[in-house]
C-alpha cells in the first residue's frame, strides 16, 4: 500500500537531490571562471545552496524511510497523521525561505546553517513534531504490547530503533548547541566559541549519521530476510555510533589546543565505526540468495556501492589524519574529498538504497519496469565518475599543500591546478548525468500520483 506521506518525502528529496548537484556543478565552473556568473550567482552564494541542498536531500529522504518503516514494524500508523503532514509542510515552507534567504543575500547564521538564525527556530519546531509523532507511536505500540502479553518484554528490539531514537534526540540538542555562539559568552572567547561549534557540528552528523545507519540495517534485513540488526554486531556499532555522536567530534580540532589524546580518541572512534559498518555489509552480502538479490536488484548494489565508499573512505581519513600530513591537508581540497566522500559515497548510497526498497516494496516500480535500466545504468555512471571526480579532488589538495609549501602564491597554485579544476567540473556533469538517469525514471509522473 502506497504511504504518501513517505513518498512526498521520496519526491522531495529527489527534487533536492537534483539540485544539489546541479549547484555543485554550477560552483565547479567557477573554479575555472571565477567571474562567471557575478552578479547573479557568486561562489559565497552557490556554496551554500549547494550544501542546504545537500542537507535537505539527507534529511528528507531519512524522513521518508523513518515514516515508511516505522509503522510496518510497529503494525499500525504513525500516532498522528496530522503531525507527519505539520511536519513536511513546515519543512518545505522552511527550506523555501532558507533559499529566499540565500538569493536575497541575507545570510548571518555559519557554517552549513548560513541562514538568518531566526530560520532555525521552524527547524527546531518541525523536528519536535517528529520527535512527539516517532516516540508516541513507539509508546503505543509498548503500552499495547504489554496489556495483550504478546511477549514482547522477551523480544529483542533491532538497533535500527534504537539508532533512530538516538539520532532523533541528539538532532534537536546538538541543532541548538550549534547556536550557542549567539549567546556572548560563547561567541566573545575565540576557543570556547570555536570548541562548541566543532564539537555541535561533529555531533550533529553523528547524529544523522545514526539515522542512515539504521536505515541501512533496516534494509539489509529486509532484503536478506535474516536479522542482521538484533546481532551483537548490530549492537555493538550502535554504541560505537552512540561514543562518537558524544566524543568523535574532538578529531576534528586540531586548530585548538587541547591534549593530543582527545583527538586520537574521537579519531579512533569514528574509524572503528565504519570500519563495523563496512564490515557488516560485507558479511550481508555473503548471506544474499539470488532471488533476494534480483527483485531488489537496485538497493542491494548501492549498499554495496556504500560498502565501497566506506573503505575508501577510511583510508583516505585515516592518511589524511596522520598529524605531520593533517598540517598541511586541513583545509585543503583533502577534506572536501572527505566529506563529499562521505556525504555522497556513504549517506547518498544508502539513502538511495533506501527509496528504492521502498518504491519496490509498495509495488510502485517493479524490477522489470522499462525505467530501472536507466535508473541501473545511471548507477554505474553516478559510481565511475564519482570515484574519477574523489580522485581528482585529492589530487588538487595534495598539490595545493606541496605548492603551498613551496612557497608559491595563491594565484600562481590557481593556475597551476586550473587542469584539475577542469576535470573536476568534467566529471562533476557526468556525475550529474548519472543521478540524473538514476532519479528521472522514478520522478515520473505515473508513480508518483500524489496529488489526486
Ligand atoms: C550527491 C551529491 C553531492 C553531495 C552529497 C555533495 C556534498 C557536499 C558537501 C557536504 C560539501 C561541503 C564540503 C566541506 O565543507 O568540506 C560540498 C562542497 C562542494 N561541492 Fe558538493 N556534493 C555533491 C555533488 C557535487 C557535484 C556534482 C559537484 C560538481 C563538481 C560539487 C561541487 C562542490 C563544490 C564546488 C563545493 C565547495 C567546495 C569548496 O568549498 O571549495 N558537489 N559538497
Amino acid at each position: 500500500m502506497k504511504n504518501k506521506i513517505s513518498l512526498l518525502f521520496i519526491y522531495l528529496s529527489l527534487i533536492s537531490l537534483l539540485f544539489a548537484v546541479l549547484l555543485g556543478c554550477l560552483a565547479s565552473f567557477q573554479y575555472i571562471y571565477p567571474n562567471a556568473l557575478t552578479g547573479i550567482l557568486s561562489f559565497q552564494m552557490l556554496r551554500p545552496l549547494h550544501v542546504s541542498m545537500v542537507i535537505a536531500w539527507i534529511f528528507s529522504s531519512a524522513l521518508a524511510g523513518i515514516y515508511y518503516y516505522l509503522p510496518k514494524i510497529v503494525n499500525r500508523p504513525m500516532y498522528s497523521k496530522k503531525l507527519t503532514y505539520f511536519h513536511l509542510q513546515v519543512f518545505v515552507i522552511t527550506g523555501l525561505l532558507i533559499l529566499y534567504s540565500y538569493f536575497t543575500k541575507s545570510f548571518g547564521g555559519r557554517e552549513y546553517w548560513a541562514f538568518p538564525p531566526y530560520l532555525s527556530i521552524p527547524i527546531l519546531v518541525s523536528w519536535l513534531f517528529l520527535i512527539v509523532n516517532f516516540f508516541m507511536t513507539l509508546l503505543n505500540y509498548v503500552l499495547f504490547s504489554l496489556s495483550e502479553n504478546t511477549g514482547f518484554m522477551k523480544t529483542r528490539i533491532p538497533v535500527y530503533i534504537w539508532m533512530w531514537s538516538v539520532g532523533i534526540l541528539f538532532f534537536f540538542f546538538t541543532f541548538i548547541e550549534s547556536y550557542l555562539w549567539l549567546i556572548p559568552y560563547f561567541r566573545e572567547n575565540i576557543v570556547r566559541d570555536i570548541m562548541v561549534q566543532w564539537k555541535s557540528y561533529g555531533s550533529l552528523v553523528g547524529s544523522w549519521n545514526l539515522l542512515v545507519y539504521g536505515t541501512a540495517l533496516y534494509v539489509m534485513d529486509k532484503i536478506s530476510g535474516k536479522s542482521i540488526s538484533i546481532g551483537k554486531m548490530a549492537y555493538f556499532l550502535f554504541f560505537l555510533g552512540l561514543t562518537n555522536l558524544i566524543l568523535g567530534w574532538s578529531h576534528h580540532l586540531y586548530i585548538l589546543p587541547t591534549a593530543k589524546w582527545i583527538r586520537y580518541v574521537g579519531y579512533a572512534i569514528s574509524m572503528s565505526e565504519l570500519l563495523i559498518l563496512a564490515r557488516m555489509i560485507w558479511l550481508w552480502k555473503k548471506t544474499i540468495k539470488p532471488p533476494e538479490k534480483g527483485k531488489y536488484y537496485l538497493p542491494y548494489l548501492f549498499l554495496i556501492s556504500a560498502d565501497f565508499w566506506i573503505i575508501c573512505n577510511l583510508v583516505l581519513a585515516i592518511i589524511m589524519s596522520v598529524p605531520a600530513l593533517n598540517i598541511y591537508t586541513h583545509g585543503t581540497h583533502i577534506t572536501v574529498a572527505h566529506t563529499m566522500g562521505s556525504t555522497i559515497g556513504i549517506n547518498s548510497m544508502i539513502l538511495l538504497a533506501s527509496i528504492f526498497y521502498i518504491l519496490y516494496d509498495s509495488k510502485i516500480i517493479l524490477e522489470e519496469d522499462k525505467g530501472m535500466q536507466v535508473s541501473k545504468k545511471g548507477f554505474w555512471i553516478m559510481n565511475v565518475s564519482f570515484f574519477i571526480f574523489w580522485i581528482n579532488l585529492i589530487i588538487i589538495g595534495v598539490l595545493k599543500s606541496y605548492y603551498s609549501f613551496k612557497g608559491l602564491h595563491h594565484q600562481q597554485i590557481m593556475n597551476l591546478l586550473s587542469p584539475y579544476f577542469i576535470g573536476f567540473f568534467i566529471t562533476g556533469i557526468c556525475l550529474f548525468i548519472g543521478v540524473l538517469c538514476v532519479v528521472f525514471p522514478i520522478l515520473n509522473k505515473k508513480y508518483f500520483n500524489l496529488f489526486s
